[in-house]
């Protein structure tokens, strides 16, 4: 029997060696490196009919037709892939287990009634699939299932049946003959996901993959996998909220900027097409410690709630803690606080979540934030009506924001009275044509004084 001989591999950029090390000589990452069986990459009994075989061809020469993008039926996932699916791509769809990607990915290859999609499970039985479908509830005219895991057998029934769209679920459990690793394996995930953009490519269909993440929340297998994609999405959000968020991390072709925003009912995910309504708590009354930021996602903007609770430290060392808000960014608003307005919060815990498991990058969530801060300290409740859209610097100073007026109009529609901006901010638009009234601030002593004058 021959001997079977092991390598390791780096997870991170597929780099192979002997004798297991702890750092990657190629990449530089620590504790990436993973045994795997070294095989020769063996002849699969499938070889795809070749339609074409490419020659080089002047830039100018190149054309493509003008409806290259399929509309999903689906304005949150259109909006993240930049407009609909493109022919000939590969979208990965990560996320963690349980978080909807199935459902997801059978709610649009079901929608799709126009178009042929097949739907690939490695994960779940045909009847399995089938009470998720009907709990859905879309109409399945089009739509074929096929539980396989293995790649030349996928390939062959997508060439027979050929399907409009493909969707794999799961990257991680398909696996093909050419390699005898496991599947899930570093050398397993690159091969078959080099077959299906083999054929994603040559047939001009659009393949939409699901891949799992590990437990840092990177997708599972070589980074190579996110380098042959043209599309990265990640599905996010809290497994006990309602609210799922898809994220694009890489796109070909559109903006990484896009987010979705969809709710998790029991027919299946809903698109949310107005996030502030949903975003913003029923309350009656005002409330200490919360606040309105005017933030912006990618094109789009939104109100969203920021609620603070500060407390005296119990024991010893005062606790910071944040969801959905850069802890690092809090902590620096902290000390802007302490130093510019003197407020003593050394000893004091600070908690700061936002609402609805959403994650904030947008700087002009600052002045709600400090906001939101002082108010919870001082224990008095700010107007409900009012919001806030500005960054603070170190100095205290409150710097101008991006797209303040699709901020403002988005506040005004919202039925908010007033809204504190950077005073700069205000140079640059015309004030007389809002309702609601816009304050400009040059620091946060400012808008402080004006919050709390009676
Ligand atoms: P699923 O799509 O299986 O997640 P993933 O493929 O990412 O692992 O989603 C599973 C969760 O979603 C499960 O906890 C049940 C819930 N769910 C609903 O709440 N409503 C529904 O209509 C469906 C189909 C699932
Ligand atoms: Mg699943």
């Amino acid at each position: 029997m021959a001997k079977i001989k092991t390598v390791y591999v780096c997870s991170n950029c597929g780099n192979k060696v002997a004798k297991w090390v702890g750092q990657c000589s190629a990449c530089g990452e620590w504790n990436t490196f993973e045994e795997e069986i070294e095989q020769k990459v063996k002849n699969s009994s499938y070889t795809p009919a070749r339609k074409f075989i490419s020659k080089p061809k002047l830039i100018k020469d190149i054309t493509y037709e003008k409806e290259q993008r399929i509309d999903t039926l689906n304005n949150e996932f259109n909006r993240v892939l930049g407009g609909g699916l493109v022919r000939g791509s590969i979208v990965l769809i990560g996320g963690e287990p349980g978080i909807g990607k199935s459902t997801l990915a059978l709610q649009i290859a079901a929608r799709l009634q126009k178009y042929k999609t097949l739907y690939i499970s490695g994960e779940e039985s045909l009847q399995q699939i089938k009470l998720r479908a009907e709990r859905i509830s879309e109409e399945y005219n089009n739509c074929f299932i096929l539980c396989e895991t293995q790649m030349e057998n996928i390939l062959r029934h997508s060439e027979e049946l050929d399907p409009d769209i493909i969707v794999i679920d799961s990257i991680q459990t398909v696996h093909t003959e050419r390699s005898d690793s496991s599947p899930g394996s570093i050398s397993q995930i690159r091969e078959c996901t080099t077959e299906i953009m083999k054929y994603a490519k040559e047939n001009g269909k659009p393949v939409l993959l699901i891949g799992h993440i590990n437990k840092e929340g990177n997708l599972a297998g070589p980074k190579v996998l996110e380098h042959i994609v043209d599309t990265v999405l990640q599905f996010e959000g809290d497994r006990n909220h309602i609210y799922r968020i898809l994220r694009a991390s890489k796109n070909r072709f559109g903006s990484t900027n896009e987010i979705g925003i969809f709710e998790m009912q029991s027919i299946g995910l809903r698109e949310v097409t107005n996030p502030s309504e949903l975003l913003l708590s029923q309350n009656e009354e005002a409330i200490s410690g919360v606040t309105v930021s005017a933030t912006i996602e990618g094109a789009r903007p939104f109100l969203i709630e920021i609620q603070a609770l500060v407390s005296t430290a119990a024991y010893g060392n005062p606790q910071r803690s944040s969801t959905g808000f850069d802890i690092r960014r809090l902590n620096m608003l902290l000390a802007v606080l302490e130093k510019r307005a003197g407020f003593r919060l050394a000893q004091k815990d600070v908690f700061l979540n936002v609402a609805g498991g959403i994650k904030i990058d947008d700087p002009a969530g600052d002045l709600a934030v400090i906001c939101s801060v002082l108010s919870s300290d001082i224990d008095i409740a700010l107007p409900k009506d009012t919001c806030f859209a500005g960054e603070v610097g170190l100095s205290g100073e409150i710097r101008p924001v991006t797209r303040i007026e699709q901020r403002i109009s988005e506040a005004e529609k919202l039925g908010f009275k007033r809204i504190f901006i950077s005073r700069y901010n205000t140079k640059s638009i015309d004030i007389a044509k809002f309702k609601i009234k816009i304050i400009g601030a040059g620091k946060v002593e400012e808008v402080f004084r004006n919050l709390l004058k009676k």
